[in-house]
């Protein structure tokens, strides 16, 4: 019995216009198959054989994750790996008022999606009590550059040491742990830290919490360094797909983000996916509206349009899944996040009128978290603003999703919606683990791994031997 609301996914302007039921039909039975191959693939990686060759990388390990987690912490509160990370949680926002994520790609974005989504969105600027003692958070290592890095350092050298506002602690993730742009910021970030005032060995460890695969550099700096709490990214979690680790549940629960509720939405995204019939299945069905508009249709732009501000990083993240997942062998669609009512001031013209190679699929959160705004009516009418008055923000926004998604269909612009019931951790849950389950499903229908990443090494390639000249 779920104790949230499930998400929804809507394709009913496409579907029987678009995408004839009877074309959706055919769909289904090679839809199926690709479902039973994933299956076996999990099922494949959870028995710890080996993987055939046909099949590497296969990184399936994140799809049952969830769930084990959740068994072990239930199984053991204190020594299971989510009793630590909430432990670990707890005495940083004990210690410090600020925590630096310092990562990359998988190792960073769906932090930034989880922050961004279900924390207040000027959660860093509110006060330490306001924050209820949250730390604020800040991102490093996910780019070379040197005034972004210096800024962060100039915000982290204010203020005394002795004070807890003050103090900061670093969460320094990657799988490999060798990536560049992680390594050279975690150097630098560890230098300000020792200088400010972590600088007995002892404190310095405290202050760090290393998460990173079972071998590589990272890992031997951290046992140099003697962190007591570090954190495994499990084998056969690909860095893209690895939120549901500590990647994703150690920042989430430094936030005092509800853990426990994101894993149990993955789960029920995952009893979703194995269980419901194609036609109430959101995985299965979103795969397929995808899928013919790309290939049937030419529409392989995918437009993820995301209404209200706080799903932007969502729909990054989703950008690198897509890209690194199925943009290999010269195929793969192109993913574009956009942020509505805004981009409809700068990308709308195009969505409207431009080439029709979209597929839109608007992301949507049916309930805001706060008390509604509304228009007053004023003396000062110039901006003829009483006509409105009473109406809230969040009608508007209605309005602006109905009369858009209106004015698409008038000029056979497709689109559809995933519906959120709120914007909070159950949802983001079920959306990031129905997002992966889809991408993985669509590299299998299409015959793309769709694990790995080979292309992303010729820049590091190329880029290493210009540092080496
Ligand atoms: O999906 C992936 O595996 C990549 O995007 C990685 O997350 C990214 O390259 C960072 O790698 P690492 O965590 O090894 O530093």
């Amino acid at each position: 019995m779920l104790n949230f609301t499930e998400i929804s996914y809507d394709p009913s302007r496409i579907v029987g216009r678009y995408l004839a039921d009877a074309q959706l039909n055919n769909l289904l039975p090679p839809l199926e198959q690709a479902r039973q191959e994933v299956m076996e693939e999990v099922a494949l990686w959870d028995s710890g054989a080996a993987v055939p060759a046909d099949k590497q990388p296969l990184d399936a390990g994140f799809v049952d994750l969830p769930q084990r987690i959740l068994d072990d912490y239930r199984q053991d509160r204190q020594g299971s790996e989510l009793g630590r990370i909430l432990q670990t949680a707890e005495r940083l926002r004990d210690q410090v008022d600020t925590v630096v994520v310092t990562g990359i790609g998988g190792s960073y974005m769906g932090t930034r999606a989880l922050f961004e989504a279900c924390c207040h969105p000027y959660h860093n600027q509110l006060s330490r009590e306001t924050r209820d003692r949250r730390p604020r958070l800040f991102f490093a290592g996910d780019n070379v550059d040197n005034d972004a890095l210096a800024g962060l350092l100039d915000l982290l050298n204010e203020g005394s040491w002795d004070q807890p506002a003050d103090r900061w602690a670093m969460v320094v993730i990657s799988k490999s742990g060798g990536t560049l742009e992680t390594a050279v910021a975690f150097r630098l970030l560890l230098e300000a830290l020792a200088n400010r005032g972590g600088g007995q060995p002892a404190e310095l460890s405290h202050l760090i919490i290393p998460v990173t695969g079972p071998a590589g550099k990272l890992f031997e700096l951290a046992t140099a360094l003697d962190c007591p709490d570090r954190f495994l990214i499990p084998e056969g979690v690909g860095g893209r797909f690895s939120i549901f680790t500590p990647v994703g549940l150690l920042p989430a629960a430094i936030l005092g983000l509800d853990v426990v509720a994101l894993l149990e939405g993955a789960v029920a995204m995952n009893e979703r996916f194995r269980q419901a019939k194609p036609s109430d299945n959101p995985v299965l069905q979103y795969v397929a509206v995808c899928h013919w508009m790309e290939v049937e249709q030419g529409r392989d732009v995918r437009v993820l349009s995301t209404w209200g501000k706080s799903l932007e990083a969502v729909g990054l993240w989703y950008d690198q899944l897509l890209a690194e997942s199925l943009g290999k062998e010269g195929r793969g669609a192109l993913p574009l996040t956009v942020v509505n009512t805004r981009d409809l001031h700068s990308r709308g013209q195009q969505h409207q009128e431009g080439p029709r190679d979209k597929l839109i699929t608007n992301l949507i959160v049916d309930q805001v978290r706060r008390d509604h705004l509304r228009i007053s009516r004023s003396d000062l009418n110039q901006d003829a603003l009483n006509e409105l008055a009473g109406k809230s923000l969040p009608d508007i926004m209605r309005a602006a999703i109905q009369g858009t998604n209106l004015a698409y269909e008038e000029d056979q612009r497709p689109t559809a919606d995933i519906h959120l019931p709120r914007a909070d951790e159950p949802a983001l849950g079920q959306l990031l683990q129905m997002l992966m389950l889809a991408t993985v499903l669509e590299g299998r229908l299409i015959g793309i791994n769709p694990y790995g990443q080979p292309g992303v090494e010729a820049y590091k390639r190329h880029m290493n031997e210009f540092l080496r000249r």
